[in-house]
């Protein structure tokens, strides 16, 4: 069965006959979108950008067009089954026997072309509307590259990099304000996918996938990877905050600060740095630059941990740092062995970084 491919819109799509699929996939998918905190549910029939508002309206546009189809051929079969049910009086004679019409064939084959065809042109039009867009000069520009198993965001041109949230301006009539992402991988094939605002794109290794969104209202949007990526790829989730312009720049400013150093928390600080924590984590204004894992410059700023799968406070934080594997059997944070003295000290450390 085909499942999701289809709705994707990224230089994988290879829609012909599948339009149908999508909006009933689209439809089925949204009771899984959920992410990060389990009582919200991404409601798809709620786009919050322009990409995701024009898939939407073909997905509505498919959905009516299914539900025509369904009704029609319910209707009929319905209607069959009790005209010509079976009757006490029967006299269980054969009925007449029929053999080809050429209307009735040329009608269910002729409809249907037409019908896939008028979905097909919608859908390519609609497709061709996003991906072709041009970056604006004024747009933001943001690389989002996958990792197993979270999301790592740089602002290139703002010197900043996050983890797991991606922080956009909105975009309002009077001051249009779109975001342009660049999508790699660090190791496997990923999916980005935060279901109102653009439709998926892969992040794939040794290639450079693109997408935009256009956020038209304040608030955070909830995604998550939407290609399997490992043992963890459910949680690999994502989460959008979209700000009014003025918080935006606040964001941007305070997230350029390298990391304050506290002069109360130094034991934790030292553990930190006697330990391979510096080898994978980067904090920015310190020796610790490693690659491997997330930016923990600003950690505390963020709403979560482990890529959106719990709330970002001291115990799940402590939790987390004692031993990720518990969270997330199969990252490649290992158990570090602390023992609880220095695990005090190294998350008091962590907690300075706001
Ligand atoms: Cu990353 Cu699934």
């Amino acid at each position: 069965m085909r499942l999701r491919r289809h709705h994707r819109l990224g230089p994988l799509w290879h829609g012909s006959t599948s339009t149908l699929v999508l909006a009933l996939e689209t439809t089925l998918l949204a009771g899984t979108a959920s992410a990060g905190v389990p009582e919200q549910v991404t409601n798809i029939f709620k786009p919050l950008s322009t990409p995701a508002e024009l898939i939407s309206e073909v997905a509505w546009l498919a959905l009516a067009v299914c539900a025509g189809i369904f009704l029609v051929v319910g209707g009929l079969l319905a209607y069959t089954t009790v005209r010509f049910r079976r009757r006490a009086q029967d006299d269980g004679a054969e009925p007449p026997q029929i053999y080809g019409s050429n209307q009735l064939e040329l009608a269910w084959t002729v409809i249907p072309i037409l019908i896939v065809l008028v979905l097909v042109l919608v859908t390519a039009r609609t497709i061709a509307d996003v991906q072709n867009r041009p970056a604006p000069p004024d747009a933001l520009h943001v690389t989002v590259v996958g990792h197993q198993w979270w999301w790592e965001v740089r602002y290139p041109a703002l010197g900043l990099v996050t983890a797991n949230e991606l922080h956009v301006p909105v975009s309002t009539a009077s001051r249009r304000q779109l975001t342009f992402l660049r999508l790699e991988s660090a190791d496997v094939a990923h999916s980005f996918w935060v279901p109102q605002l653009a439709g998926k794109t892969d992040l794939i290794p040794n290639r450079v996938n693109r997408m935009w969104i256009e956020p038209t209202q304040v608030g955070t949007s909830l995604g998550n990877c939407a290609e399997y990526c490992g043992t963890q790829h459910a949680r690999m989730l994502l989460r959008v905050i979209v700000h009014e312009p003025d918080d935006f720049a606040r964001w941007v400013t305070a997230q350029q600060q390298p990391a304050v150093a506290e002069a109360q928390v130094h034991a934790g600080r030292d553990v930190f740095f006697a330990t391979s924590c510096v080898n994978c984590h980067t904090i920015s204004g310190t020796t610790a630059q490693g690659k491997f894992g997330p930016d923990l410059t600003h950690l505390m700023s963020r709403d979560t941990l482990a890529a959106g799968t719990a709330p970002n406070t001291p115990a799940t934080l402590r939790a987390w740092v004692r031993d990720p594997q518990t969270r997330k059997e199969g990252a490649l944070m290992p158990n570090m062995q602390l023992s609880d003295t220095e695990l005090d000290q190294i998350v008091a450390y962590l907690l300075t970084l706001k």
